[in-house]
């Protein structure tokens, strides 16, 4: 076996033993209250649905690969800090300050950071057009269309 040989073989190993780590290995969707879920336009939640909720809901859809590390740690990860910062799943135990203040980042974030870069690159799909984040922006904005995002 040539050098070529066991390099490939220390790699496959340690791919195999990565799998033996206990971390990443929970794909939750919890049973929530359907009453707590967001409501907004049919055209909007088609939106968030097809572009946030594998991160923002407790709907995730877990691919494949997301079982298998190292990607499981990332997309896990992904998933609890996606969960924590905004749920849409939970929407209605925010309160309204709360509500108001994730309005905000929604219309800040859809025109840069989110969907994260990461996801889009395994998921075209979840791309938003420009015309996509406006529509994401004039509910954000209840139909004013802009919000002042430096002032807190
Ligand atoms: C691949 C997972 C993923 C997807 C898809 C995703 N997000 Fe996020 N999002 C995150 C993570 C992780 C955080 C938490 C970032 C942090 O804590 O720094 C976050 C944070 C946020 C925040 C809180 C503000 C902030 O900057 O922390 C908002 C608002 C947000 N996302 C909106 C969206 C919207 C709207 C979509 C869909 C258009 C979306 N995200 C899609 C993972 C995702």
């Amino acid at each position: 076996m040539g050098v070529f040989g066991r390099v490939l073989g220390i790699i496959v190993l340690v791919f195999v033993l990565f799998q033996f780590i206990p971390y990443g290995k929970e794909k939750t969707n919890p049973k929530t209250d359907k009453t707590l879920k967001i409501k907004a336009p049919k055209n909007v939640m088609k939106l968030f649905k097809r572009s946030c909720y594998d991160c923002h809901s407790n709907e995730t859809k877990w691919p494949w690969w997301s079982y298998v590390a190292p990607f499981s740690w990332s997309i896990s990860d992904d998933v609890r800090g996606g969960r924590k910062a905004l749920n849409f799943s939970i929407w209605n135990s925010y309160t309204p300050k709360k509500q108001e203040k994730l309005k905000k980042e929604i219309y800040r974030t859809v025109a840069g950071p989110m969907p994260l870069p990461q996801y889009i690159w395994l998921h075209q799909d979840a791309k938003l057009s420009k015309d996509e984040i406006k529509s994401i922006r004039d509910w954000a904005s209840d139909g004013k269309g802009f919000i002042r995002t430096d002032v807190r």
